[in-house]
């Protein structure tokens, strides 16, 4: 049988991280003065840390300190952990563990690309860390998505070539960093969002074997 690279990303695509992500940002808008509603939200997914206080000050017209700016990097991801601290396996989201057993079964490539510094401790609290046979995160890139850089280290490491890569993305950076990176693009939300995805569907429990077993073959 073929072997194809299935790359991951995290937050919205493996666990519902996304949602801890808005609260701790939300929460941290709402300190300075101002709130982020669900549709900005969704200009942060898949964006780093950093760019996203960046666009967060910009949209509440707010310059900061360097150190202000430190200050309040950290107390966002202390937020953030704190929702982390409470995950286990109960929120890994609905049929990703059935696509990933159909993965390893049928021996394909696993790879996780994730802009997160805390993907390997999500990754371990919800016990899918041995999932993966090679795991890029936030601390691995120097370019963030939309750039394909996470993308296409993963492809490296799992010795696999681009074309031959298929990348699960909840966010507009992210299916535009698989798309640049010439891999197919599966959107994991809402065809208005995701409409430059190569494929859409709600969530995994939308996406059939035989879905994955054409992926594998063509
Ligand atoms: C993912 C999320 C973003 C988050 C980024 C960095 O891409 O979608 O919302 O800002 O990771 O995560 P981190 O855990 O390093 O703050
Ligand atoms: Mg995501």
């Amino acid at each position: 049988m073929n072997k194809k690279g299935f790359i991951f990303d995290l937050d919205g695509v493996i666990v519902d991280t996304a949602k801890y992500h808005y609260l701790a940002w939300k929460s941290l808008a709402n300190e300075l003065g101002f709130d982020i509603t669900l549709e900005q939200n969704e200009q942060l997914k898949g964006v780093s840390r950093v760019r996203s206080l960046e666009i967060i000050l910009g949209w509440g017209n707010k310059t900061l300190s360097d150190e202000q700016f430190s200050k309040y990097m950290a107390e966002k991801n202390d937020n953030y952990l704190s929702h982390i601290a409470q995950m286990d396996a109960g929120e890994i989201l609905p049929d990703v563990p059935k696509t990933l057993n159909y993965l390893q079964e049928t021996q394909q490539g696993i790879a996780l690309g994730s802009a997160s510094k805390n993907a390997r401790k999500i990754l371990q609290k919800v016990g899918l860390f041995e999932v993966f046979q090679a795991i890029v995160d936030g601390n691995n890139v120097s370019k963030a998505k939309p750039d394909p850089e996470v993308f296409l280290i993963a492809a490296k490491k799992l010795n696999i070539t681009p074309k031959n890569c298929i990348v699960f993305e909840d966010s507009v950076a992210g299916v535009t960093a698989a798309n640049s990176a010439e891999m197919i693009s599966i959107g994991i939300g809402s065809q208005e969002t995701l409409g430059h995805a190569d494929y859409v569907f709600k969530d995994f429990t939308e996406i059939q074997t035989s879905f994955i077993n054409e992926l594998i073959k063509r």
